[in-house]
């Protein structure tokens, strides 16, 4: 598994305890069955894990770091939710690998744009102690990118990559050019929640979840955009969320699925080696921008981005 050229990546925001995980997803995944999911990732080659302190309420990291994290590749993030002080960033990132019981991760990104320069510049200092190998940016415009990415070359850092929203009905981030943007520069562009919280799978099989029930109201509306995808997964032979996974990979989107369970990994491994035809492609779009729903939206965080300090 290359880290500049990952097929895909498995989020773990909905890992951790037992009512943590009923509340997120309706349903609990025992610790047995999350390290079949962790084997499974390595017999697939997908072996990246997108981590984030809060994730679990803080208890998805440290399960990861007792299953064993020697030989799989871990995306960590500082998220400042608060305006930077100095040392901030290294206490979170030494929590971090204590969690991890690691000495580096592959990947670090910078969770939302607050205070972008000294925020970076703390990171850069983590990368030179050779704790961080690759730095990226997640929740982050265009012009926020461009800064970032200026920022890191004035210390002689490439921007490794974006971690932003983006799905079939989510495509604010290919339509404002900020993927395109990334694919010029070569600067990786990871998708987050591309299955929208578990709404892009097959209505016919849905489960209920507290998450699902919140955008619940929305179902209905995307009536049109799931006869697509039905259709689309039939005559390929795949599972309905295995299209919504092709179509971002189609894109040059690494597609980024809150996998809990080894089939799940494996729907998304083989996803990710699919490529859409451009009509295969066109019919998903047309029916999604008819639909016109938003669940998660392009910038669901910005409200915890805190205003430049003058
Ligand atoms: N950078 C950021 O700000 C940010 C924000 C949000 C998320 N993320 C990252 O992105 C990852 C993915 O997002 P997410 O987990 O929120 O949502 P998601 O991947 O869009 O959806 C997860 C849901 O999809 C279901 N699912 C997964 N694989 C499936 C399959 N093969 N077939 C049918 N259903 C399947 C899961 O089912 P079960 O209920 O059965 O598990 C769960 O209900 C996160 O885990 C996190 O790492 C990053």
């Amino acid at each position: 598994m290359d880290i500049m050229h990952p097929a895909a990546v498995i989020g773990t925001n909905a890992w951790g305890s037992k009512a943590y995980s009923k509340a997120m997803r309706g349903s609990y995944v025992s610790d047995d069955i999350l390290i079949e999911a962790i084997g499974e990732s390595k017999k697939q080659d997908i072996q990246v894990f997108d981590m984030a302190r809060d994730y679990g309420l803080g208890k998805a990291q440290r399960m990861l770091g007792q299953f064993g994290t020697q030989d799989i590749i871990i995306s960590a993030k500082y998220t400042p939710f608060t305006h930077y002080k100095k040392g901030c960033v290294r206490k979170s990132l030494m929590k971090d690998l204590d969690d991890f019981k690691r000495e580096f991760v592959e990947v670090y990104w910078l969770h939302l744009p607050t205070d972008i320069k000294e925020h970076l510049e703390e990171i850069v200092e983590l990368y030179n102690e050779g704790l961080i190998k690759h730095i990226g940016v997640s929740n982050f415009t265009l012009e926020e990118c461009k800064r970032s990415k200026d920022i890191l070359e004035s210390h002689g850092i490439p921007l490794y990559g974006v971690q932003n929203h983006y799905s079939i009905i989510c495509r604010d981030w290919e339509k404002n050019g900020l993927l395109k943007w990334c694919q010029d520069n070569g600067i990786l562009f990871w998708g987050w929640a591309v299955l929208e919280e578990g709404l892009l799978v097959d209505p016919r099989i849905r489960k209920k979840s507290p998450m699902k029930f919140t955008f619940n109201s929305k179902v209905k509306k995307l009536a049109p955009l799931y006869e697509v995808m039905i259709d689309i997964s039939n005559l390929r032979g795949i599972k309905v969320p295995q299209t919504a996974m092709a179509f971002c990979a189609s894109k040059g989107v690494i597609p980024m699925v809150g996998c809990r369970k080894p089939s799940q990994v494996k729907d998304l491994a083989e996803a990710s080696r699919i490529v859409l035809t451009e009509e295969e492609i066109l019919r998903l779009e047309r029916a999604a921008d008819e639909a016109d729903v938003k669940i998660m939206g392009a910038d669901l965080f910005r409200p915890f981005v805190l205003k430049e300090r003058k």
